[in-house]
């Protein structure tokens, strides 16, 4: 398996992409060990077309991280920092919380990107956890930009605003504590709005984040607003499995997904970016 060790720390694999690389992989090591009476043309050529198909896969994360525009000193020490934690022994981290969750270059770029793109000046997290997809999107933010980030956990939420506090684009960063449902209203009631909305938090209340998002009056989402939804391949078991034999995070993003594709007002897009970005807006009038 092609784990990613940061620090000592081994990875699981999260993504369908780093999911292929796993089963290629031991695929490739059982061929390359069995002593079946194969024959041997026959061997080398599965073999080689394994081997391709391994390196392809196996390779591709290194590549766009390598072509992705370098993540700044502030991101690069945060994800240090963050795999640095003392994951396993740690009676005050959570144990649902994992070094896994953190989004990482490749992500943390592509939100940047979003930001700019939008030309989004507020900008709402659900899900914060150390901070990492939260300071790449404030980073991109103008100096009069603001992020509201939402986190339920209260270590990882004081270990994120401790080190936010350390970065320049850190401080646009306004942390909401708590559960996100009652982060939400509380944000409707003070009448805030946001043009860019990531939802990266409990897989089982995406849908209720963007009933609650969408709702109107007063909607928390800018009229031309976009939101953002991680994890909606859910590591490929959302299309390879039996929904009975899902996991339950699987489950919930699996309903989830039906849920937004079949909203008469919302327009959809995923994408296959790490373990898939979804995109969604609201239809506009004039549109299709
Ligand atoms: C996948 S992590 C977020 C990763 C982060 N966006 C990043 O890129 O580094 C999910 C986070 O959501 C938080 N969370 C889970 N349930 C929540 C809830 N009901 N309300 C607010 N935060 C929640 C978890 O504590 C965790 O820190």
């Amino acid at each position: 398996m092609e784990n990613i060790i940061t620090n000592q720390l081994q990875l699981r694999p999260v993504t369908p992409q780093a999911h292929i690389s796993f089963e290629l992989g031991q695929a490739r090591e059982l061929l390359n060990n069995s002593d079946s009476n194969l024959d041997p043309a026959l061997k080398e050529q599965l073999l080689s077309h394994l081997n391709r198909a391994y390196s392809i896969s196996a390779q591709m994360d290194a590549y766009l991280s390598s072509v992705t525009q370098a993540p700044s000193d502030c991101l690069r020490s945060l994800e240090r920092a963050t795999m640095s934690l003392p994951w396993q022994n740690s009676a005050e981290l959570d144990g649902d919380l994992e070094p896994e969750m953190l989004s990482g270059h490749l992500e943390g770029q592509f939100l940047q990107q979003l930001v700019r793109m939008t030309k989004a000046t507020s900008v709402l997290e659900i899900g914060l956890f150390t901070g990492y997809s939260a300071l790449a999107m404030a980073e991109a933010l103008p100096a009069n930009g603001t992020l509201v980030a939402c986190e339920l956990d209260d270590t990882i939420a004081d270990f994120a605003e401790s080190y936010l506090h350390r970065c320049v684009a850190g401080q646009k960063v306004d942390i909401r504590r708590g559960k996100a449902s009652d982060s939400l209203e509380q944000l409707r009631v003070e009448g805030k709005s946001f043009d860019l909305v990531f939802v990266d938090a409990d897989k089982s209340g995406y849908r209720t984040y963007v009933e609650s998002l969408i709702s109107q009056p007063n909607s928390l989402l800018a009229e031309h607003g976009l939101i953002v939804v991680d994890n909606t391949l859910y590591q490929g078991e959302i299309y390879t499995k039996p929904l009975e034999e899902m996991s339950e995070n699987a489950q919930a993003i699996y309903h989830f997904n039906e849920y937004v594709r079949t909203h008469p007002d919302l327009k959809v897009v995923l994408l296959p970016i790490r373990d898939g970005v979804m995109f969604i807006s609201r239809k506009q009038e004039d549109s299709l």
